[in-house]
């Protein structure tokens, strides 16, 4: 029997709970607490829907219920695809009480919390993520958006959700590549934050690729835990946040340069984190560690066909950048990370090149 685990992101008036279990959608879960008006939005996509929007839609009872289908994937992260969101609220005539549902991966999760954002600037929403990466990181903390063509993310806002609602069981469905391109973000919280948590990965990578369910559900409360409490103490990034952002200048390049969608975002990530361990002055034992770690998750840990100088512009959009120049989130030791402004393009150029295949 697995246990129902609760945590909070604690930001005053907007804290909000993170539950963690599993049998949600099998046996139900009561969200009349968090849903305060009578209409309610449900937004996924076209993969997860036949697999989970029926069950969710019945345990809204009493709730005027509309859904909207995406189409999937990375590459519909996009304005249209935001604009259509929008048309819906507008067509159901909704209110600053109408509650948005995002059920899905964090692409439904980003693009929906944008719409609940934006719409009649900003209305309540609820985050049921579906994939792992979207359990561990996306679903948590806030941030909501879109893609430009010249940039991850650019478009967005910053808009916490009521409640991050987590059921593993929709794990089971979830592809094998999908699962270990989550896995990299649970790897970055080890990396930057808890040096005890690594090691318990490298000890149970494992049981993480089989899916136990126990095994899982610590991997989700911690890397939850981890990234509450850097956004409880840093909701706007003006600090301490961007350490979340360990892998992502380069990773979010990669996924730029290669066409949103080709590469996952935890694959990017997990290159990411190996070239951002090339410049950070850590020990050449505790490199290889994150580089076994990396690749007994079976994630990528080289770079193919990128053309060096268009992935250091694309690295020049990256949201850390202050007066045209990058700040890197390195590492110190494992389980430690710091923020670097004084990283020369050389060295950048050398780690990537050093890692291309
Ligand atoms: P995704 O949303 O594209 O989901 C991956 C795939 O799994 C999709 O095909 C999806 O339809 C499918 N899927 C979802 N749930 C499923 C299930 N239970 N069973 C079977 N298939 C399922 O990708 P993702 O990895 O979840 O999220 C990546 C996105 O998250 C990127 O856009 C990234 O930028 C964003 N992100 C945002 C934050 C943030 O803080 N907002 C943090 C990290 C990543
Ligand atoms: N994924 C990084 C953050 O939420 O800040």
């Amino acid at each position: 029997m697995i246990n129902q685990e609760t945590l909070h992101v604690q930001l005053d008036e907007r804290t909000y709970p993170i539950i963690i279990g599993a049998s949600f959608f099998k046996n139900g879960f009561i969200f009349d607490e968090w849903i305060t008006g009578k209409d309610c939005l449900v937004v996924t996509n076209e993969m997860v829907a036949p697999l989970y929007l029926k069950s969710l839609v019945s345990q809204l009872k009493n709730k005027n219920v509309v859904s909207l289908i995406l189409p999937d994937g990375e590459s519909n992260k996009t304005l249209t695809i935001w604009f259509q969101i929008i048309d819906k609220l507008v067509a159901m005539k909704a209110s600053r009480d109408t509650t948005v549902i995002a059920l899905g991966g964090g692409v439904v999760g980003d693009i929906t919390g944008f719409a609940a954002a934006s719409y009649m600037r900003g209305i309540p929403y609820i985050q049921v993520p579906t994939t792992l990466l979207s359990q561990v990181d996306s679903s948590v903390g806030g941030k909501t958006g879109i893609n430009h063509i010249q940039g991850k993310n650019l478009v967005g806002a910053f808009h916490q959700p009521k409640l991050v609602l987590v059921d593993i069981d929709t794990l089971t469905t979830l592809s094998k590549r999908e699962l270990i391109s989550g896995l990299a973000e649970v790897i970055k919280y080890g990396a930057i934050a808890d040096n005890k948590f690594f090691c318990w990965l490298e000890n149970n990578m494992e049981h993480l690729l089989t899916r136990n369910p126990d095994t899982l559900i610590k991997a989700i409360l911690k890397s939850c835990s981890i990234k509450a409490q850097v956004v409880g103490e840093d909701e706007f990034e003006n600090d301490k946040r961007a350490i979340l952002n360990f892998g992502h200048t380069f990773g979010h390049a990669i996924e730029n340069i290669k066409g949103y969608g080709e590469i996952l975002h935890g694959e990017a990530i997990a290159i990411g984190m190996i070239l951002a361990a090339e410049i950070s002055p850590l020990d050449d034992i505790e490199r290889n560690r994150l580089e076994a770690l990396i690749k007994k998750a079976g994630l990528p840990h080289v770079i193919d066909s990128v053309n060096v100088d268009s992935m250091y512009q694309a690295m020049l959009m990256d949201k850390k950048v202050q007066s045209k120049k990058l700040r890197y989130i390195l590492l110190r030791s494992l389980g430690e990370a710091f923020i670097d402004d004084n990283i020369t393009e050389q060295n950048v150029l050398g780690a990537i090149s050093n890692r291309m295949v």
